[in-house]
């Protein structure tokens, strides 16, 4: 039996169960059918998260992970538009082309210009986008530091470094973005003070860009330099951090980047990439289902599905 529709189009099966011989007892269960969509969809940790959070909250819940090659990108989202799945994560190489086949995009997603998540609406299809909230909801939470009126410098330019640096911008900070395609740091700069923000480039040798990275109170990489696979790498000017200063890294496999552990043995404070990576999984949980998700369980089960142990 399906009645009305909730924010996620939940349906609702109803349960008549015997309860005393004079009554019966109506119980209201709640089926959530949510997944991820990618090409390749690889070891995503988002089905082990969603799935925990749905057992602490109690809910009837499959969370699953579908690669959808881009061909058949359209078919996909003509399933969930016939009621297949209540929502769903998009990831590589996905976030930018899904948006065509969407009725509406919630304001982060139509600024960043791509999407990470998808719910339904009154029977529509709408993006939305959780990966900059989850970047600033982790350095207040879980860095206790808030970026407002603070320099701060980013390394890339690329689609993970939209998201960050449009929250960033909105939570007031002043930014320096470097990346090693100069032109794509110069786009992303334009397009970011034309919202209003106060950003610079710098170029990526680490000559141009040592006083700024020294400057900064807070460091974030978002390009995919110490990722496991992606080769050794080393980010230019990282010797410019020290003491005092904050340095994020959005990658998270492996949790501790050689950009982190030299960060720490120069005395900064380090954030690693799985908060944010569970805080904009947060979000998107909520905005599905109404619940809250459970951060610190969810972080701690990550953290062993990677080997490494939960600093
Ligand atoms: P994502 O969505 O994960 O951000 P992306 O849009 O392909 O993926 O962006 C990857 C980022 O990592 C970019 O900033 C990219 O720099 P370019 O724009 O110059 O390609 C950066 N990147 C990837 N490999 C790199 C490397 N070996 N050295 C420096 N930057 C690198």
């Amino acid at each position: 039996m399906t009645v009305g529709k909730t924010f996620s189009e939940v349906t609702f099966s109803t349960q008549y169960v015997l309860d005393q011989p004079s009554r019966y007892n109506l119980r209201m269960k709640r089926a959530y059918q949510l997944g991820i969509i990618g090409h390749p969809i690889g070891h995503s940790l988002s089905p082990i998260m969603h799935t925990l959070a749905g057992e602490k909250a109690g809910l009837e819940l499959t969370y699953e992970a579908f690669d959808v090659p881009p061909d058949e990108l359209g078919g996909f989202f003509d399933l969930m538009l016939d009621g297949w799945l209540d929502g769903i994560n998009v990831t590589v190489p996905h976030k930018v082309s899904a948006i065509q086949y969407l009725d509406g995009l919630e304001p982060d997603a139509a600024r960043i210009g791509a999407v990470n998540t998808v719910f339904r609406r009154d029977n529509q299809l709408i993006g939305d986008n959780t990966d900059g909230y989850g970047f600033l909801q982790s350095l207040k939470e879980n860095a206790g530091t808030d970026p407002k009126s603070r320099p701060v410098f980013l390394y890339g330019a690329g689609g993970a470094a939209r998201a960050v640096a449009f929250a960033l911008v909105d939570a007031g900070a002043a930014l320096t973005i470097a990346n090693r395609d100069a032109g794509r740091a110069a786009r992303l700069a334009e397009e970011l003070n034309r919202a209003g923000g106060v950003v610079e480039t710098a170029g990526w040798e680490a000559m141009n860009l040592i006083d700024s990275v020294k400057a900064a109170d807070i460091i974030v990489n978002t390009t995919t330099v110490g990722m496991k696979g992606s080769g050794e790498g080393a980010l230019p000017a990282m010797q410019g951090i020290h003491e005092g200063q904050l340095v994020v890294d959005i990658v998270y496999r492996p949790l501790n980047t050689p950009l982190l552990q030299f960060a720490r043995e120069r005395g900064a404070r380090t954030l690693d990439g799985l908060w944010m990576l569970l805080r904009q999984g947060a979000r998107s949980f909520e905005r599905w289902t109404g619940a809250a998700f459970p951060v610190e369980a969810a972080r701690a089960r990550l953290a062993a599905e990677l080997g490494e142990s939960n600093p």
